[in-house]
């Protein structure tokens, strides 16, 4: 397990425990942030947890099992987060924690099988989709960039990875794929790498990064889950509940804070934290993934 869990101390500090509490976790990963509630309330509180992904349900429960906790668990989609209290047989939770992406676990590949193109530091199959056991109406990585039109792919690498070559690698894409099928993510990245300039090839990060982020965003359809995650979980939210979003780009960020910002118009929601808390330098020198998370907290009331 390499996964390391942002924002640990503010979220124990936002979500201010008490006994009783039933908190939730949206998106369980590997455990991190729910070992840390649970090494602090232990069996005053409820913990429970969903994923979309089996795998990272399978790890998150092995660590949580090991010290002691039972967690409720399931493999779930947080777009229907309003089930989740019936599913796993909890009350309305009085937290909630969306910590949004993916973990470092899930770009490895698990011993022995192939991982699922999140990552082009290894030569992987373009899957990219959160959940592992793909059925036939699944959309993905490959579907996208072996079918979407020039200008589909155009968009969505522009509007989801905010790439200012966007239109220069839909180019290159559906030409390259022209003279064969594009099916791995080394592939992909090369054919990027070989559209943007020169200039743009040694940069801060790589130049397939945001395109890759655009992809896994589509393929997920990670924005429009995040928008109904967050407005059924608010809903289900306890009185006095609180509910705490870590993102990690700018896309998400805009989400999270219009609803916030709508909740408290309405005077359903009080700010916990009006600016976004982002982690501290220290942080960000020991997990460099850190650096772009903000966090915000709202109070349902
Ligand atoms: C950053 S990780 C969470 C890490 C965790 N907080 C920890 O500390 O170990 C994000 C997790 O959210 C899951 N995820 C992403 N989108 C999801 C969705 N729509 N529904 C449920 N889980 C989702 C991913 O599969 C991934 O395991």
């Amino acid at each position: 397990m390499i996964h390391q869990s942002v924002l640990l101390k503010e979220i124990i500090e936002g979500f201010a425990f008490k006994n009783g509490d039933i908190y939730l976790d949206a998106t369980l990963g590997s455990g991190g942030h729910m070992e840390e509630v649970w090494r602090k309330m232990k069996n005053k509180v409820t913990i429970a947890g969903i994923d979309a992904d089996e795998m990272s349900i399978n790890i998150g429960k092995e660590r949580l099992e090991l010290i002691g906790a039972k967690p409720k668990l399931a493999v779930f989609n947080f777009r229907n987060i309003n089930k989740v209290p019936e599913v796993l047989n909890i009350k309305n939770p009085t937290k909630i924690l969306f910590d949004l992406g993916w973990s470092s676990d899930q770009l490895e590949s698990p011993v022995g099988k192939s991982g699922r193109g999140f990552s082009f530091q290894k030569d992987e199959p373009l899957l990219m989709t959160f959940k592992r056991k793909i059925k036939d109406e699944d959309t993905t990585a490959y579907d996208v960039v072996n079918q979407w039109t020039e200008e589909n792919l155009a968009d969505v690498i522009y509007g989801y990875g905010e790439e200012r070559y966007s239109r220069r690698i839909a180019k290159a894409i559906v030409e390259n794929r022209k003279k064969e099928p594009i099916k791995s993510s080394v592939q992909l990245a090369e054919i990027i790498k070989n559209a943007v300039p020169i200039s743009y090839r040694f940069g801060r990060i790589h130049p397939a990064t945001r395109t890759f982020q655009a992809i896994r965003i589509a393929v997920n359809d990670e924005l429009k889950a995040l928008e109904e995650g967050i407005e059924k979980g608010f809903a289900i939210l306890a009185k006095e509940g609180r509910m705490a979003i870590i993102s990690f780009h700018s896309l998400e960020d805009r989400i999270v804070k219009n609803f916030f910002r709508e909740q408290v118009n309405q005077k359903k929601a009080k700010f916990i934290n009006k600016k976004p808390i982002i982690p501290t330098i220290d942080e960000i020198n020991k997990n460099p993934r850190s650096r772009s998370a903000k966090l915000r907290i709202i109070k349902k009331i």
